[in-house]
């Protein structure tokens, strides 16, 4: 899972001059120019603080940021970045079904009520994420069969209680995460199978009664670009805006591999549905390889990163772009994936690697 040392060095040393051939090391344009009488007191002044990622999104009028798990927060250096370089936030498991509602009609805001709180203490954006899925559910839903007339009220209830939790507070609602198979079809979920393809209109319109003013998005792997799984999802939205549905946003995960080639199309996938009249995210951005991670892989992965990012920054209406958590140390891949991951732009001892670089030189950092 861990990189040797020797490679962690010689990735430094690849960052370090990314970094300097990047131009990153030279004072932004923003610095006042040095005038002879000031020379003694400018060079006494400290160097302006360079641009986070956070701010330079901002400046496009997107945000940038990443997900997060509560188990991170004893881990200072890592809030440090957390908080300083990323303007949103998104619960990588704090607000779904086993943690919220762990016992049938009981709640608990524990864990995802300690994220809320470092967002607002470090002015963030929250994404909130998950009210429908057919993952992590807990036990006393998935050990025994419903009928739908069950099931109807335990799922509106999960809905509006939650989103009543956060009202106000979050942005965005994943309201249903991961809802078709690869081919398009219906995933057979105890959601889809007990209530019928329905239940995707019926839990919008509940959130959207809980919180009016969190907008409201269907999730999803695997629909970066143009292919089944997209054209479903664009069917699907038109058609639910056709019926009033409160639908206003498509999350693209983004969780892509190095190994399956990336993907076909996602700037025209992203302005397909920008035309529809949802916004788009990208809400959960990873880029994997099988390890051993290289100099040539990690290149590589810089490439992609820039341009997902790119895509985004091209249509208006997607709104920003989240990381699946920030840094290799805590990235979900290698337990999920055997064999892979430094997925992400910042390697297990926190420093930048070359996707890092390449994302703010995107950004205009
Ligand atoms: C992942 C979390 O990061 C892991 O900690 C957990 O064990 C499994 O779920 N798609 C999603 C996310 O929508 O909720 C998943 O998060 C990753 C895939």
């Amino acid at each position: 899972m861990s990189m040797s040392r020797s490679m962690s060095r010689h990735l430094v040393a690849l960052s370090a001059a990314v970094c300097v051939a990047a131009g990153l090391a030279a004072t932004p344009a923003t610095a006042e120019p040095a005038s002879k009488e000031s020379a003694t007191t400018e060079s006494a002044a400290p160097k302006p603080r360079p641009k986070t990622l956070g701010e330079l999104a901002r400046k496009h009028h997107k945000y940038f940021g990443s997900a997060t798990d509560n188990p991170e927060f004893t881990d200072a250096a890592y809030l440090k970045l957390l908080g300083s370089e990323f303007g949103q936030t998104t619960p990588g498991n704090a607000m779904k079904w086993y943690a919220t509602e762990p016992e049938p009609g009981v709640f608990d805001f524990t864990a995802a009520d300690e994220v809320m709180a470092f967002a607002k203490n470090h002015h963030q954006k929250v994404r909130g994420h998950t009210l429908v899925w057919h993952s992590q559910l807990p036990a006393w839903l998935t050990d025994r069969t419903w009928t739908a007339e069950e099931l109807r009220p335990v799922l509106k209830n999960h809905i509006q209680t939650v989103a009543r939790h956060y009202k106000g507070k979050v942005i965005h609602w994943d309201v249903v995460n991961e809802a078709f198979n690869e081919d398009g079809t219906y995933r057979e979920s105890v959601f889809y199978k007990t209530l019928g393809p329905g239940y995707i209109a019926d839990a919008l319109r509940w959130a959207h009664e809980a919180d009016p003013h969190a907008k409201l998005y269907l999730n999803d792997y695997n629909v970066d670009g143009l292919n089944a799984k997209s054209d479903a999802y664009y069917r699907l939205i038109k058609q639910l805006k056709a019926d009033g549905v409160p639908i206003e946003g498509f999350g693209l995960q983004g969780h892509l591999a190095l190994q399956y080639g990336y993907p076909a199309g996602i700037k025209e996938n992203i302005q397909r549905f920008a035309d529809l009249g949802v916004e788009v995210a990208i809400t959960e951005l990873d880029i994997r390889m099988e390890l051993p991670a290289t100099p040539q892989k990690l290149a590589t992965q810089a490439t992609w990163y820039a341009d997902y990012v790119r895509a985004c920054l091209a249509v208006r209406k997607c709104v920003g772009v989240t990381l699946w958590d920030y840094t290799d140390k805590y990235s979900w891949i290698p337990a999920v994936f055997p064999g892979e991951g430094a997925a992400l732009p910042y390697d297990e001892d926190l420093r930048p690697k070359p996707a890092y670089h390449a994302i703010r030189k995107v950004l205009g950092g």
